[in-house]
């Protein structure tokens, strides 16, 4: 509502207050009544808004009019009576009666609502049914006027007795505050309906630029959250590499002979600045995975290969916990065209996880198998518009201690663990399966997670054969 009327005009509706008829009453509705009214009465009837404008009318030719109008100074009579019915509005509630000069009269009728004029209504014309002769000023009018014939014409117009033109205009009077009233009514209840949509409406956008901009402050810090990790991981990583490097010197006695116990502690620093490094490359791989720079590089992948290349480096961990590693390639797998470190990578967050979460005594089995992709078909959604694919599914599945399913969402998002304590048992960051969702999305894979909680838990990596 940003222009000035229609902000005064909805103050008005507000208050109940109507300035002219035209306002709510329909103007068909009111061509109808003074159609019935002329069909009952024969009486000629016109209704006038508030500001003067003609609003419905339903009239006769006067012949008598038509009469006069042939004679020298009748065309100028008969357009001032015209006028001077037009131009009368009664101040008051009260009926103005227009005498005019040839006997027959108008009754100007005013149309209040709530107090205030909104228009007016006219009867007539019409000759009092006491009338009996021709006024003598018209037949003073034109020495060529034929006075029988004014008679005839003027006999011939309605007669109304008083009493009678009383109740008619009471009747039309009735029949139009009603019309009113229950337009009013309506269009109150639709401009309050409008008033109310608008409303909620104006809420609606008000909230929805508090979120957009709440959500543009998130979407900074999460910005100025990214730039910080990659900043400080790499700051961490160049002195973190001559720590490892040389405790490495130190272990290959190139320092001279170390004892058994400077032996032991050199391996605690070799071992926890490799966990250290680990973790740091995490915290890039995440950055530049959600800044999309991370670079694949694709090339022919043997998934089988991989598999097993994946059990060698993972069965002394398992071994060492008592788990069974179980790996099992089935049947003929297409060839992946797959960046071959991370998908490794991918597959090796599972497994760590796996074993992780399962308790001793325990199955951790690796599954590669071929599988159909099927594509979606774009816009139009249908599944008969897709075409599908050679792929190869990866199933991780365990027997540990399995996850409740409301947590399944979750366990996507950067930094979530289900045991968030600072007392959990299990150590981690809660980056790997984040990490490993975005390289699985950056093949154009997908991966699905099923999980029982005391039972197990399977990971499904889905990657598809290159699109031809
Ligand atoms: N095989 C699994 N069995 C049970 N819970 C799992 C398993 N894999 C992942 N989770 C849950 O998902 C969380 C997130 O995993 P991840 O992102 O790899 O983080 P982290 O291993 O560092 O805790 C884990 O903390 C754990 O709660
Ligand atoms: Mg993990």
């Amino acid at each position: 509502m940003n222009d000035g009327a229609a902000t005064a005009k909805s103050v008005d509706i507000a208050l109940g207050d109507i300035a002219d008829l035209q306002d709510v009453v329909d103007r068909d509705a009111l061509r109808e009544i003074c159609r019935s009214f002329f069909d009952l009465f024969n009486l000629s009837v016109r209704i006038y808004g508030g500001s003067g404008k003609l609003l419905a009318s339903v009239s006769e030719p006067v012949e008598l009019y038509q009469y006069l109008q042939e004679l020298e100074s009748g065309g100028k009579l008969v357009g001032d009576i015209v006028d001077a019915v037009k131009r009368l509005v009664p101040t008051g509630n009260e009926v103005e009666r227009h005498e005019t000069i040839t006997g027959a009269v108008y009754d100007v009728v005013p149309i209040t609502y709530q107090g205030r004029g909104v228009g007016r209504f006219v009867i007539g014309p019409f000759v009092p049914a006491e009338l009996e002769q021709v006024p003598k000023a018209l037949v003073r009018l034109d020495r060529s006027v034929d006075r029988m014939k004014l008679r005839d014409l003027l006999m011939k117009m309605p007669r109304v007795r008083e009493e009678t033109a009383e109740r008619i205009t009471d009747h039309l009077r009735s029949v139009i505050d009603l019309l009113l009233f229950s337009s009013h009514r309506a269009h109150l209840t639709s401009e309050m309906h409008v008033a109310s949509v608008r409303e909620s409406y104006r809420e609606l956008a008000e909230k929805t630029a508090k979120l957009q901009s709440a959500y543009d402050r998130l979407k900074e810090l999460d910005q100025l959250k990214s730039n910080f990790l990659a900043t400080v991981s790499h700051e961490l990583r160049t002195p973190l590499t001559s720590i490892i490097g040389y405790s490495e010197m130190l272990e290959a006695n190139i320092a001279g002979e170390l004892n058994d116990e400077q032996r032991e502690f050199i391996g605690t620093i070799h071992q926890k600045g490799n966990q250290l490094l680990g973790l740091i490359s995490s915290l890039l791989d995440l950055s530049k995975l959600e800044q999309g720079v991370m670079r694949l590089a694709p090339q022919p992948v043997d998934a089988g290969g991989l598999i097993e290349d994946l059990e060698r480096t993972f069965a002394p961990h398992a071994h060492k916990k008592g788990i069974d590693l179980v790996v099992e390639v089935r049947g003929e797998l297409p060839a992946l065209n797959a960046d071959p470190l991370r998908l490794k990578q991918i597959l090796a967050n599972l497994a760590e996880n796996a074993i992780k979460f399962t308790p001793e005594g325990g199955t951790v089995r690796m599954v590669a198998e071929a599988t159909e992709w099927e594509d979606e078909g774009g816009d139009f959604g249908a599944v008969l518009m897709g075409s599908t694919r050679e792929a190869v599914a990866f199933r991780i599945s365990d027997t540990g201690i399995g996850m409740p399913s409301a947590e399944l969402e979750r366990i996507f998002d950067a930094f979530y663990q289900v045991d968030g304590s600072s007392t959990r048992e299990h150590g981690g960051t809660g980056l790997g399966l984040s990490i490993v969702k975005r390289l699985v999305d950056a093949h154009g894979g997908a991966v699905t997670v099923d999980s029982k909680p005391g039972q197990g838990t399977t990971f499904t990596v889905t990657i598809p054969e290159a699109e031809s």
